[in-house]
Parts: structure tokens; sequence; C-alpha cells
């Protein structure tokens, strides 16, 4: 069985390569390089460079390798980036998705992973968000996760392709340094570029109805995620038509005050947060119910905070070496 793997030189899709390979399925990688970086595909896993928006070298590539399973990653996902440009993000997104269903649909490829988002539900009012709270996303990055949702299940209704829509909470960590995130987009790297800047973290906010006022997340490790990845293919591949939309989160809150303190422990730094205005749209509470894949996949969280924190450091540190200072 070979796995083409959309945006495979990404830091999450990179991380999947590793799984699959690992777990020994064949992987090609298919990705633009937009934000990806080739160096992160492993020796001996095909690269095709080419964008999702390319229904002929699709089609030649799933041919050529004969794909028999795709796990879609590929898309732009800055929630800020989506607001100013919506339309890029719809049609790198939908589009590109739209694109990638024809030219699999019709090399008859039976199994579809795809990535999506906590930020389909928006701000969940909710103490756990189960896959039955309403989507309700907030940004058009949610709406353009949510309608691929839309669109791979439709297709799969229509086709009997089987189709998993995987919803990732907040990610973090590394299986090894050079394999870490390198954009400051997502908490704990935020943390990270003020410590190594010697400036005080900042909360966004502490008067949230959170138990310390700040905003409250779960935090998943990217191998942890990388597994879930590995055993929805096999799920898919032992089941035809199956038709799946899963949490991946550990089921536990870690609010910002809680990360911030963590990083300092972890990193050794000592450095206290300072408090700024709340962020626009930003939910106080947003915690994965983690029940159901645990009872479609047998999957569930291995690493910790602390294993995020310190491995993500260790990728940080080799790209920013003055932040190991103290
Ligand atoms: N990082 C997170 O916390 C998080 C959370 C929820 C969901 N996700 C989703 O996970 C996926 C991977 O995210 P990531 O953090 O690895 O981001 P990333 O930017 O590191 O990876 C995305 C990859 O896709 C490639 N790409 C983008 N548009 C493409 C296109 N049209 N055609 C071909 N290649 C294209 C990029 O070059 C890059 O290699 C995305 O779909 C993202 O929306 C990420």
């Amino acid at each position: 069985m070979t796995w083409l793997i959309t945006g495979g030189a990404g830091y999450i899709g990179a991380h999947v390569v590793r799984a699959m390979t690992q777990a020994g399925e064949r992987a090609v990688v298919y990705d633009d390089l937009s934000t990806g970086i080739a160096e992160r595909v492993p020796e001996g896993v095909p690269l095709v460079v080419g964008s999702t928006l390319d229904g002929e070298r699709l089609a030649r590539v799933l041919a050529a390798h004969a794909v028999t399973g795709v796990v879609h990653l590929a898309a732009r996902k800055q929630v800020g980036e989506s607001v100013e440009r919506p339309l890029h993000y719809y049609r790198e997104n939908v589009e590109g998705l739209r694109v990638l269903l024809e030219a699999v649909t019709a090399a008859r490829v039976p199994s579809f992973v795809f990535s999506s988002s906590a930020a389909v539900y928006g701000m969940p009012d909710v103490d756990l968000v189960t896959e039955d709270t309403p989507c309700l996303p907030m940004s058009p990055y949610g709406e353009t996760k949510l309608a691929g949702e839309w669109l791979v299940r439709a297709t799969g209704r229509a086709t009997g392709l089987s189709t998993a829509c995987l919803r990732y909470f907040n990610v973090a960590g590394a299986a090894s340094p050079e394999l870490a995130d390198v954009g400051a987009f997502n908490l704990i790297p935020m943390i990270f570029e003020r410590l190594t800047r010697n400036a005080p973290p900042r909360l966004f906010g502490d008067d949230y109805p959170t138990p310390d006022g700040t905003c409250v997340r779960d935090y998943i490790h990217v191998v942890d995620l990388a597994e879930a990845h590995v055993a929805a293919a096999r799920a898919l591949r032992a089941s035809p038509g199956r038709d799946l939309t899963v949490n991946i989160g550990r089921g536990e809150g870690v609010s910002v005050r809680e990360m911030i303190d963590l990083v300092n422990a972890v990193t050794g730094h000592d450095r206290p947060p300072t408090v700024t205005p709340r962020r626009p749209g930003d939910p106080a509470r947003v915690v994965a119910s983690a029940d159901r894949i645990a009872a479609e996949l047998g999957w569930q969280a291995e690493h910790d905070v602390q294993d995020m924190i310190r491995s993500a450091w260790e990728g940080w540190v080799r790209l920013h070496p003055e932040a190991a200072r103290p």
C-alpha cells in the first residue's frame, strides 16, 4: 500500500511521513514547498513538488506510484492571514481539496485522511468539546476546514471512498530537533520567541472565566498526532466505506499562565509574564473529549506537555542558539 502525503514537507506532515514509514507503509510526498522544507522528507521517500490545484500532475503521481491512500495535510493554516486573504485560503484549502478529490476518485484510490482542526468549533461553550458539539467557525481558516470536511464526507457518500476527518487541537513538540516547527504562530514557540528576546511572555488577557483568568487549551504532541494518522489509515484500509470524524487531543486543559510557568521551568528561564489585552476571537476554553478516537481507533496520547516543551525547545535552540542563555 502506498500513501500520498500532501503537505509532507510541512511540520506535521513530516512527522506523519516518519510515523507511516516506521510502521512499514510506503509513502510519497506531494508538496508545493510554499511553507514546507524539502530536507524534512527522509531519504528513500519520493518528493513531488506540485500544488494540489494541479489536477493533471496529481493524476500522474497517483498513477505512477500506484497510490492506494491519501493523507491530505497540505493547506494554509494562519487564522489572522485567513481574515486578510479569505479568497486565497478558500482557493488553497477548499479548491485545492476539491481538485485533489477529483483526481483521487478518478484514480479509484480507496482511502482518504483529511487534516481538520478544532477551529471548526469556533467558540464552544462547553467543558469538553465532543464531535457532536456544533461547528461554528470564527475565521475563514476554520470555515475552509469545515467546508473541507463536508466535501470529504459528501465524496465518500457518493463514491464509497473511505474517509477520516481528524480534528487536531493544539499541536506542539517534535520527534527530533530538525523536524521542529519553525514558525512562531502557536503559544509555545511564541513564548520561546519572547524569552529569546529577553522579553516577558504575554498572557493575552487574564480576565477570562477560567480558574486563573487566562485561556485554556488542549495540547497534543506531534508524535502522538502522527501515530493517530497511522491508526486512522489502517482503520480505513480495514473497513471500506468508513466515515470517521474524530477529535485529536489529550482531553486535558492547560492555561496560558500554566504553560508559561512550565516553559520557564523546562527551559531554565525565569521570566514572569505580562498581561496584554485579549486577542479578538480567542475562546476562553477549548478542550477536546478524546473518547471517540479511543473507542474507534484504540488510540490515546502518550506524551505530556513537558515532553512537548522539551522537544520543541531543542528544535528552537538549534535555530536560535542565543535562546539557551541562562
Ligand atoms: N499546526 C497546528 O497546530 C495545526 C492545528 C490544526 C490543524 N492543522 C492542519 O494540519 C495541516 C499541516 O499543518 P502544519 O502545521 O504542518 O503546517 P505547515 O505549513 O508546516 O505545512 C503545510 C504544508 O503544506 C504545503 N502546502 C500548502 N499549500 C499547498 C498546496 N496548495 N499544494 C501543495 N502543498 C501545499 C506547504 O508547503 C507545507 O509543506 C494543515 O492542514 C493545517 O491546517 C495544523
